[in-house]
């Protein structure tokens, strides 16, 4: 079983990856939506978090953890390694290197919370890999919280995205990093602001491919889906189909849980 889980809806974008990349999969999913969203939140909370829903997916004897966060992934993956050292641990980290690799402009931006736009992490994996590119940084306050309420492509947020997004291009990027998981399903209204300028970078597709490198019979299972959140989980369940992921709900075994942890 593969064990998933981020602050919210945002890592359904990864699972939908992995139940893509590995369809036969059992998965379960931890959305902490009594603590959504991290992004504005300590390190030190966000730790404690990770820590309490990575011990639990550990306890349900996962194959594989799945950070499907950046925000937590920069604030706590360490930590959690640390303490779980037998189980592989995949972290979600902005697609800065594909999209360095990518630039034909050397500018490119990442879009993030703002614990992740000023984690050590981030600035460490532009040092690592983007030497010699500018990368624009732009925190995003309150768009991981549109996701939450499937505010999706409202005018007032295609307005508060073009304003966002426009001055991005006008100073050349060709590369629009997309770094947090609930931004995925921001996609439909940021990518036509780019037209053919710039590309959106999403990692998803590349951490299933690292989940299936990592878990030890990575394909084997019933193809099931466990849901679970530790506020609301009947909206957790009802928001698929809205986030287009309609297509998951036959793999779902029981109805999506309460779980406070
Ligand atoms: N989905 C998360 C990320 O990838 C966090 C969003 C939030 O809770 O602020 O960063």
């Amino acid at each position: 079983m593969i064990g998933i889980f981020d602050s919210g809806l945002g890592g359904l974008s990864v699972l939908a990856a992995i139940a893509r990349a590995l369809p036969q999969a059992d998965l379960v999913y931890f959305a902490d939506t009594a603590h959504v969203p991290y992004g504005s939140r300590s390190d030190e909370f966000i730790r404690s978090r990770v820590l309490a829903i990575g011990g639990h997916l550990a306890a349900m004897r996962c194959d594989v953890i799945v950070v499907a966060c950046n925000t937590a992934t920069a604030a706590a993956v360490s930590a959690l390694r640390s303490q779980h050292a037998d189980i592989p641990i995949v972290g979600v980290e902005p697609g800065v290197k594909p999209a360095v690799a990518a630039s034909k402009s050397r500018h490119i931006a990442v879009l993030a919370t703002e614990s992740t736009a000023r984690s050590e992490r981030l600035a460490r994996l532009i040092r690592d890999h983007a030497d010699s590119v500018n990368v624009h940084i732009e925190p995003c306050p309150g768009w991981a919280t549109r996701v939450e309420r499937l505010h999706l492509d409202d005018p007032v947020f295609m307005a508060e995205a073009a304003a966002k997004i426009l001055p991005l291009l006008e100073r050349g990027i060709d590369q629009l990093v997309l770094g947090c998981t609930h931004y995925s399903f921001l996609a439909p209204v940021l990518k036509p602001l780019l037209s053919s300028r710039a590309e959106l970078v999403d990692v998803a597709d590349a951490v299933a491919q690292q989940v299936s490198r990592l878990a030890m019979r990575p394909n084997a299972g019933d193809a099931r889906l466990l849901l679970f959140a530790s506020a609301n989980a009947e909206d957790l369940q009802a928001a698929l189909p809205r986030l287009g992921l309609d297509w998951l709900t036959p793999r779902i075994a029981h109805p999506a849980q309460n779980l406070v942890l």
